[in-house]
């Protein structure tokens, strides 16, 4: 496979996995097209072009090969330059790949949390009060991320001749989806039911093992769970604090997420919503495997490193 390959792979496995659906997906990126045929041609210059087919702005190539057949990837949860020097001295890599954003795709995180919208609107919440308070959340990521060096590492990859990309929200995606059929199909009744139920996740296992496993972080193991929803796993990063009490009045009872920040937490408990933390670095090697092993059936060998937690799901 070449990079281009196994980017288009990435981003045809996070949209068959999107909470949102392929045709809701299909018409974004229609309107996408659209919006940009009515850009005057300065704007139209600065446009990302990759918009009209990749739905995911936080997934990108960063250093293409061309035509250069992948063997060798390092893969990692956050890749720095320190881990291109890794790949460097390694000698043999042609492609490391990254989970979190960097570069372009870091400038474009807050984008994707778009999403967020419609999957809080799967579980009840409406679509305007969703809309309405991820606006501003979003708007908070935008200002954050601005004053970031998002080219450091991308710029040590060039320098080495390494290919270079990341893959993000394709890959929680995946792990939204994994966690959903689980539920779905295990039928969890109270809270710690569903922590037992992702303990048996070997990335989650693992991550016990260091004390980084599944845990509650508001409401009681015997609490029943009500609506579960996977609101928290996929969509760039964490939303807005007010949701909560919305998430509450439509119903929901527990969120499985992957990370929470205090003050998210406090919201939540206010709303009476138990909150489970599946944990970060081992939700994000979930996803990142669900999508790796694709390329290792491939014959594509996988050097995991920076603290992906690596589990192959095929023989
Ligand atoms: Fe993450």
């Amino acid at each position: 496979m070449t990079i281009q390959e196994i980017y288009q792979l990435a981003i045809k496995m996070g949209i068959e996995a999107d909470f949102r659906g392929k045709s809701a997906i299909e018409k974004l990126l229609k309107r996408t097209k659209e919006k940009y045929e009515k850009l005057a041609p300065k704007e139209k210059e600065e446009f990302d072009k990759e918009k009209f087919k990749n739905p995911f702005s936080d997934t990108r190539i960063h250093v293409d090969l061309g035509r250069r057949k992948i063997k060798k990837i390092l893969a990692g949860i956050d890749i720095e330059v320190g881990e291109i020097l890794l790949a460097d001295r390694l000698g043999d890599i042609d492609l490391v790949i990254a989970h979190h954003p960097e570069g372009k795709a870091l400038a474009g995180l807050d984008e994707v949390m778009k999403l967020q919208a419609d999957v809080l609107n799967m579980y009840g919440v409406p679509i305007n009060i969703a809309e309405a308070l991820l606006k501003i959340r979003i708007e908070e990521v935008s200002r954050k991320i601005s004053p970031i060096n998002v080219n450091e590492t991308v710029d040590a990859a060039k320098l080495l001749g390494i290919g270079f990309m990341n893959v993000h929200t394709p890959c929680d995606n995946l792990v939204a989806q994994f966690l959903k059929e689980k539920i779905e199909k295990e039928k969890p009744e109270t809270v710690e039911e569903v922590l037992d139920l992702l303990k048996e996740i070997p990335e989650y296992r693992e991550a016990s093992r260091i004390g980084l496993g599944p845990k509650l972080f508001t409401g009681n193991p015997e609490n029943r769970t009500g609506k579960i929803a996977l609101t928290e796993i996929t969509g760039g990063t964490e939303g807005s604090p007010k949701i909560y009490e919305k998430m509450a009045q439509a119903g929901i009872g527990t969120v499985v997420g992957m990370h929470i920040s205090e003050e998210h937490r406090k919201e939540a408990e206010k709303a009476h919503i138990n909150v489970i933390i599946a944990g970060h670095i081992s939700s994000d090697s979930l996803g990142m495997n669900l999508f790796l092993d694709e390329l290792e059936k491939r014959g594509i060998k996988i050097i995991p490193c920076s603290g992906l937690i690596r589990v192959k799901r095929f023989k």
